[in-house]
């Protein structure tokens, strides 16, 4: 098998590019407006990245030269669909762009992957869903209350009609096991040292999952040859204040932790809040065991 993953460079993408390539896979992954630090070295011993542009480049144009012959009938190639504009309230500013990009061009890909030979994993969200109440699993009905969710759910209706050979996976909050400015425990870590309330969403389910275990889920779907939806979250869910809670705690600290109705926010777009799901498809296709979020706190606090 070989790998492209498009949107290297995001919070997901780039986990899993290290991930396939510590577990000596040939893959490479692509960024747009930033190229990472450190750089990943691919199987050739150059830059595993390349410069690739969803809303103006055709991505054959942007493969190292060679990469398509070479691959020959006989090694699938995976490209996995992180690329997008991931913020919901970004989609609703932006409608049209995000729609440009996150629909319009995610299905020109889609296109040129078929006529390629390349088959698509695509991150979609939760968010299909209305979050009135979770656990949802794959035969629930999406009903998406935001932009994003929309948006999500138009390219998943796209591929299970034109390209139904390939993988949907469906997360809802994926954490980051160490400091990444911006992450969920991250910001928590933040708030505590400069002394300040966390503010949660009151009600707000999830099922907060490890980005090492995202990675490990993405090669395990591949290597299995498996096709369809597909639940990719932690089996334990939590509400976002205990979750938040647990954290202060593992960190041995003290901080004001406090739920407030949706409307304190004052987001620009609607939210889903129970967005929690039900992984039992996917921990039946592969067997993994996903990773407690005190093993993650521990990892978070000990790196
Ligand atoms: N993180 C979560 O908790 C979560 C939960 C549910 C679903 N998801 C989905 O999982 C996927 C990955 O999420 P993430 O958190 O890793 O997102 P992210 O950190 O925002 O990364 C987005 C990626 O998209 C790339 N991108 C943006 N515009 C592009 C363009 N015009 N052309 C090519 N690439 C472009 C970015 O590249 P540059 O930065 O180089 O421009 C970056 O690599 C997304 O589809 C997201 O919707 C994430």
């Amino acid at each position: 098998m070989r790998f492209i993953v498009i949107g290297a460079s995001g919070f997901v993408g780039n986990r899993i590019l290290s991930h396939l390539l510590a577990s000596d896979y040939d893959a490479i992954g692509t960024y747009s407006s930033r190229k990472p630090e450190p750089d990943l070295k691919g199987k050739s011993g150059n830059s595993a990245f390349i410069e690739y542009n969803l809303l103006e480049d055709k991505l054959k144009d942007c493969l190292p030269k060679g990469f398509i012959a070479n691959g020959g009938r006989n090694e699938k190639t995976y490209a996995i669909i992180c690329a997008a504009m991931s913020r919901i309230d970004e989609c609703f500013l932006n409608k049209e762009l995000s729609y440009k990009l996150n629909v319009e061009r995610t299905i020109n890909l889609l296109y040129e992957l078929k006529e390629l030979g390349i088959k698509p994993v695509f991150f979609s969200s939760s968010q299909v869903f209305d979050g009135k109440k979770g656990p949802y699993t794959e035969k629930s009905k999406p009903a998406p209350v935001c932009e994003y969710g929309k948006q999500k759910l138009e390219v998943e209706r796209f591929i299970q009609k034109e390209v139904p050979d390939s993988i949907i996976i469906r997360t809802d909050k994926v954490i980051d096991d160490h400091y990444m400015k911006g992450q969920t425990l991250s910001d928590w870590y933040d708030a505590v040292k400069a002394k300040k309330a966390i503010y949660c969403i009151e009600g707000k389910t999830m099922s907060p999952t490890a980005v090492a275990d995202m990675a490990n889920a993405v090669r395990l779907l591949c290597e299995k040859n498996l096709s369809g939806i597909y639940h990719v979250a932690n089996t334990e869910f939590f509400t976002r204040e205990s979750l938040a809670k647990e954290f202060v705690k593992a960190l041995e600290a003290e901080a004001d932790v406090a739920t407030r109705p949706v409307e304190f926010f004052n987001f620009a777009d609607k939210r889903s809040i129970e967005t929690h799901l039900d992984s039992g498809k996917f921990i039946k296709a592969t067997g993994m065991r996903f990773t407690t979020m005190r093993e993650v706190f521990n990892r978070f606090i000990n790196k």
